[in-house]
């Protein structure tokens, strides 16, 4: 069989190293290219036998290079907030220019329904690579687990977890989760042209998060919901920047909406197992934030 290169974009990220570590277990290195922003910040990775190219989404120039040769392409959504469409753009146009067969992208669930603000850049990409005539799926990738599991210091120092939630449920799942379902796509046949709803099996209401981390470390945590404008001002008051505290309050009520749960069971299909359960997820958690 002729050897298929695959071209990750974003690796030096938390997903995109899940990513290579769950592709490393499935072809050899020497299929596999990551295009980065920073080649330094790449140096555990071309350990590990990867080829490092330099591919930023705010240089379009870089990105033909970056693709060069590629059969397929997993683009993992950029982290730069409110300019992500545009990169996207610049990165599909070197796809198409550089001829490559297969597109992967990492959307938002429900991306084609979802109201919440960060939905809009998703769709805007989703509805590019369709009109580019690229054959594509989409990873509609629900909140991580560790958008909570890795910020619990202030819960288990203060004993509340703030938010504007409600009572939505919430199907996360972890990035290793979802990074192994982008493999499953990018190693077989059969997803081209498909959109999958990624979410874990085991939906949560915020209530329900701050019974399992008081439950596993033994202190009294509890959830507070807030009305969206509170919440954002808390967030503010917590430092974080007001750009952020709008998205996540506003992400918010989206999971109050319902449109970060879902039960198509996609992801479990995907990486051939259940996802990993909460409760485990919460355990390391708590056990690293004792120390
Ligand atoms: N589903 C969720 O709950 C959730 C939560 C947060 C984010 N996300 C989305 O999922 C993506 C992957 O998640 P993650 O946990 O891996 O995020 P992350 O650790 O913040 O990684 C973001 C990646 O985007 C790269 N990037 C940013 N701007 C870039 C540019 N101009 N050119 C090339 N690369 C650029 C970063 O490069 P550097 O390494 O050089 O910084 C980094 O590799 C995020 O970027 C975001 O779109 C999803």
């Amino acid at each position: 069989m002729l050897a298929v290169m695959i071209v990750v974009t974003a690796a030096t990220g938390k997903l995109g190293h899940h990513v290579i570590d769950a592709l490393l277990a499935k072809v050899p290195a020497s299929e596999i290219a990551i295009a980065v922003r920073d080649p330094d910040k790449a140096k555990p990775l071309a350990a590990k036998g990867v080829t490092v190219r330099h591919g930023d989404y705010s240089k379009p120039e870089t990105l033909g290079p970056a693709l060069r040769g590629a059969d397929k392409v997993l683009l993992v959504s950029s982290s730069e907030v409110g300019q992500r469409a545009r990169q996207h753009a610049g990165v599909i146009a070197a796809a198409r220019e550089e001829k490559v067969s297969f597109l992967a992208y990492t959307s938002i669930l429900h991306a084609d329904r979802a109201k919440m603000s960060l939905a809009v850049e998703h769709l805007a990409t989703e509805e590019a690579i369709k009109k580019s005539g690229i054959p594509w799926v989409f990873l509609r990738n629900g909140w991580y687990i560790e958008n909570y599991s890795e910020n619990l210091g202030s819960a288990l120092a203060h004993g509340a977890m703030l938010g504007s939630a409600q009572s939505g449920k919430i199907a996360a799942a972890t990035r290793r989760d979802f990074a192994e379902a982008a493999v499953a796509v990018l190693t077989a046949e059969g997803h081209a042209n498909k959109a999958y709803e990624l979410a874990g099996d085991e939906a949560f209401t915020m209530s329900e998060l701050a019974a399992v981390v008081a439950a596993v470390s033994g202190k009294p945590v509890a959830y507070q919901d807030l009305p969206v404008a509170e919440y954002k001002q808390a967030l503010i008051g917590f430092g974080v920047p007001e750009i952020y505290a709008e998205l996540l309050s506003d992400s918010d009520t989206g999971i109050a909406r319902g449109e970060l749960d879902d039960r198509s069971g996609d992801l479990r299909r995907l990486i051939g197992r259940a996802t990993t359960p909460l409760r485990s997820v919460i355990e390391a958690a708590v056990a690293a934030a004792k120390g």
